[in-house]
């Protein structure tokens, strides 16, 4: 490896997720230019650098991206920090006047840098401010919880979190605002749902991913962020999608499955609003999960599905040919 790209198991702040599996689904070659949607710590951009690419790599984040700029300085111009939504890809890689590049990574979902800082209001593990902000702008999660009202928080609840009680949670969080630090929140929805001290699972871990995925709008990113891959990825082009839970996979599931050619056929009376279009992504991978390993040494990774599959040549298909996903608005 050279020295602008050391190991990148190396980085005591985040294990990569399934390193390994990516790389070998994106087969970087010397040369060729690569997005890496979500830098995060810049685990798979220091491997897309070390295997000799050019990378271009987002993060919605600030901070993950000032925390990139040695590795960029190092990098001598193979990498380009982009403070950007990866689902503004196609207009900046089209700014910067690369026309079709040979792989896109994504690694859905929030950093170990975002949930270890309490400050950051990601975890309700450490008490911090009620913040949940990806892009350290907009409105907070305590904006959210202290002004919506209880029904839409019951919705983001049931829809994001899959809580079953959700009415229940949104009642009392209702009742005990203004709520402001994330210690705060944990408590009250613990109290709501009845939770001791040994059980295995926290009912807060519910409520808490509801409304960051809600906040950050996460799941729509995922779907814009893939058409933008779609868009952008040449003919023979890899994309390789990591992702944490159900909801997550679900979206790239149906995604690949539609565009490499296997959605079903529509009905007599509602045909598929994509029949007849050819197929945008080929070889389409088995979905590929940690190893016994590698969750012994990184727990993170028990949840992370790998989803692969190669661009064709056929163009991309309309935005509006295959709603990935039914329902809730964000
Ligand atoms: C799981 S971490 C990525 C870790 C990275 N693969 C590594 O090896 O260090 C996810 C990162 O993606 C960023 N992120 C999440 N959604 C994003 C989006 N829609 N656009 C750009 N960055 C996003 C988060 O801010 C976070 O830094």
């Amino acid at each position: 490896m050279s020295a602008a790209a050391p190991d990148p198991r190396a980085d005591p702040r985040h294990a990569p997720v399934l390193l390994d599996e990516v790389m070998a689904a994106l087969a970087v070659r010397p040369g060729e230019t690569h997005v890496d949607g979500t830098f995060g710590a810049g685990g798979y951009t220091r491997a897309m650098l070390a295997a000799g690419a050019r990378v271009i790599a987002f993060d919605r984040d600030p901070d993950a991206i000032a925390e990139g700029k040695a590795l960029a300085d190092a990098a001598n111009g193979a990498l380009i920090l982009v403070p950007e939504r990866f689902s503004a890809m196609a207009d900046v890689l089209h700014q910067q006047g690369v026309d079709a590049v040979d792989g896109v990574a994504l690694d859905i979902g929030v950093s170990s840098m975002q949930l270890d800082r309490a400050e950051r209001g990601f975890s309700f593990q450490a008490d911090g401010p009620l913040d949940m902000r990806m892009d350290q702008a907009g409105p907070s999660a305590a904006d959210f919880v202290n002004e919506a009202d209880e029904a839409e928080i019951a919705d983001v609840l049931a829809t994001y979190g899959e809580e079953p009680r959700a009415r229940r949670v949104a009642r009392a969080i209702v009742a005990a605002r203004p709520i402001t630090r994330t210690a705060e929140l944990a408590a009250v929805v613990r109290r709501a749902l009845g939770y001791r001290p040994h059980d295995k699972k926290d009912p807060a871990t519910r409520t808490f991913q509801a409304i960051r995925i809600h906040l950050n709008r996460e799941l729509g990113e995922l779907e814009d962020g893939l058409a933008a891959a779609e868009r952008v990825l040449g003919a023979g082009g890899r994309l390789a999608v990591v992702s944490f839970h159900s909801l997550e996979d679900r979206i790239v599931k149906r995604f690949l499955k539609a565009r490499g050619g296997a959605a079903p056929a529509g009905s007599r009376h509602r045909p598929a609003p994509e029949a007849g279009l050819p197929p945008s992504f080929e070889a389409v991978a088995r979905p590929v999960r940690a190893g016994e390993a590698e969750v012994e040494r990184n727990p993170r990774a028990r949840s992370a599905t790998l989803r692969a599959a190669r661009r064709t040549a056929a163009s991309p298909w309309p935005l509006t040919a295959v709603p990935v996903r039914k329902g809730f608005s964000s």
